[in-house]
């Protein structure tokens, strides 16, 4: 019998749920549900991961089975599997190395990594810590002005992608972060911190590690004239005031002369604006079902975007893949390749073997 056999690193880690799980046990609550929830309800979050279990595999056997190659290219970059690691934001209050970390595993594991503009490490720093190649995820945080020194700073570092995330108009109400004081831990007097102490207490691991750090982080990629680094509790007013409309991608196309990805975009319509604009590949994202609850799962949206795009751009999508078996489920819509960026969230779904003839 001639099966491949699959190593496993550690016991403790054998797949997704198991890091989320340790991740609740290492985290204070607030800095767990930041990281783990959605927005309102939740209904988006969770059907993005429900729907993989509508669809299974139609597998062929009896065929021979060379060794598995699953290499491929996005814009131009080789990758070692088809996976690229998503943009996410505060990475520094999960722990103290957040982005260089992250970015130096991917390089690693031969992926790209997308640095989110909410980071607290130096984007130079971020770009020097990867062995591969890196994307900066823009907001337009502070206006015009700063952006534009954000980029010019990503493109002189080397980052060879930007990604413009689109869904993000209003901020999406995720109920936990306030039931959890996050508002109040971040800048909050001591009297209103007082009661969301405890869950920090709890966790003295990662209390330890984040005073060592000089505890709250600034924004090291958000530099306000005059002022310097934004401060993380300023960050959800200016991300209020901070969306971007399709006006925005002539001025962008100006200042950033690598492709652009443009990321959320949830309908056929949208992607064919993003192609007018410019864009060399399209995220289909509803942002894990952080941003509008009751957008609909990825991977329904998925179909539209593909056939609208018509080729003339590349698809990527993210949004509840916790397993390999996630992605290739999806081969027959032919999304590039996929994102990745948290939460083992137990979403059960079917057992599936085989290939991926569906
Ligand atoms: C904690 C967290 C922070 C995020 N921050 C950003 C961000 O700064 N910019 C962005 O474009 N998307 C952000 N996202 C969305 C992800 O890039 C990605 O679209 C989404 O998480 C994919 O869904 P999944 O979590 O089910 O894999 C964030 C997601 C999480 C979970």
């Amino acid at each position: 019998m001639a099966f491949t056999a699959r190593s496993v690193a550690s016991p403790r880690v054998i797949n997704i749920h198991d890091l989320r799980r340790l991740a609740k046990r290492r985290l204070p609550r607030v800095v767990f549900d930041y990281l783990d929830g959605g927005a309102e309800d939740e209904f988006t979050l969770r059907e993005n991961c429900r729907v993989f279990e509508d669809l299974t595999f139609r597998p062929r056997y009896a065929v021979a089975m060379p060794k598995c190659d699953l290499r491929t290219r996005v814009l131009g970059a080789d990758l070692a599997f088809p996976a690229i690691l998503a943009p996410v934001g505060y990475s520094r209050l999960m722990h103290p190395a957040g982005e260089l970390a992250a970015a130096s595993a991917a390089g690693s594991a031969g992926l790209i990594y997308t640095l989110s503009t909410i980071s607290a490490h130096k984007l130079e720093n971020v770009r020097a810590a990867s062995t591969g190649p890196v994307w900066y995820q823009l907001y337009i945080v502070g206006g015009r002005e700063v952006a534009e020194a954000g980029i010019e700073r990503a493109q002189r570092a080397g980052f060879s992608a930007l990604v413009v995330t689109i869904d993000t108009p209003v901020a999406g109400l995720r109920e936990r972060d306030p039931r959890n004081g996050m508002k109040e831990l971040l800048g909050g007097s001591i009297l209103s911190k007082l009661p969301f102490l405890p869950q920090m207490f709890a966790h003295p691991g990662w209390l330890a590690s984040f005073l060592l750090d000089g505890a709250v982080p600034q924004l090291e990629n958000i530099v306000i004239p005059g002022e310097g680094p934004m401060p993380l509790m300023d960050v959800t007013a200016a991300l209020a005031k901070a969306f971007v409309t399709w006006e925005d991608f002539r001025w962008l196309r100006k200042i950033w002369t690598g492709p652009i990805l443009v990321k959320g975009v949830l309908t056929g319509d949208d992607a064919r604006r993003a192609v007018d604009e410019g864009a060399a590949a399209i995220i289909v994202s509803n942002h894990g079902g952080r941003q509008l609850d009751g957008a609909p799962a990825t991977l329904r949206a998925l179909p539209e975007v593909v056939s609208a795009v018509d080729g003339q751009a590349e698809v990527l999508m993210d949004g509840g893949i916790r397993r390999g078996s996630d992605r290739s489920s999806r081969r027959l819509d032919r999304p590039r390749l996929c994102l990745r960026s948290r939460r083992g969230r137990p979403c059960r779904r079917q057992p599936r073997t085989g290939n991926s003839a569906r």
